[in-house]
């Protein structure tokens, strides 16, 4: 813990240190979700849907790392178990059990919608009080506008796929 580097945070840092846990804990089920979601995706563009997927499960693996590295240098214990995500997530899990892609991607995109309220909501909180974890949730937040994004423009292709092949 970087003793200066914490006292220049101009909030409580343990309700900050509890929010960065919880977004951490669903960081990891968005990686998992993703990850393995890629494994069982079944249906049409499947290789553009895995490709995808596997590239979003690295990004919210490496918020995890930040969000972590974060929460030591303001002194904050790690989340060490697993069995805890499901106590702290706000977002939740989703268990990719249907492998059809459509279900896959509207799965992901309603994870990533709740991720921009949450990091939104985190940016709102230490806009003026704490630029450090500002910037990092700023950064994340850019991820995952960009991952909603990806995601809706597949299932828009998938659509119009559907469309052609159809009546
Ligand atoms: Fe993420
Ligand atoms: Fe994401």
């Amino acid at each position: 813990m970087g003793s200066r580097g914490r006292e220049i945070v101009g909030m409580d840092v343990e309700d900050l240190l509890g929010l960065l846990r919880k977004a951490y804990a669903d960081e990891w089920f968005a990686y998992y979700q993703y990850w393995v979601g890629a494994k069982v995706a079944k249906g049409p563009m499947k290789d553009a849907i895995i490709a995808e997927l596997v590239q979003h499960a690295a990004d919210e693996l490496r918020h995890a790392e930040m969000l972590t590295t974060r929460i030591i240098q303001l002194g904050g214990a790690p989340v060490t178990k697993p069995e805890d995500w499901y106590k702290l997530s706000n977002c939740g899990y989703d268990a990719p059990d249907d492998p059809f892609v459509q279900t896959l991607l509207d799965q992901n995109i309603k994870a990533e919608q709740c991720a921009i309220s949450v990091y939104r909501s985190l940016m709102d909180l230490t806009e003026t009080k704490d630029p450090v974890t500002y910037n990092i949730v700023l950064q994340i937040l850019e991820d995952e506008v960009e991952h909603e994004e990806d995601l809706q423009a597949l299932l828009e292709d998938l659509q119009l796929m559907a469309r052609v092949g159809g009546p």
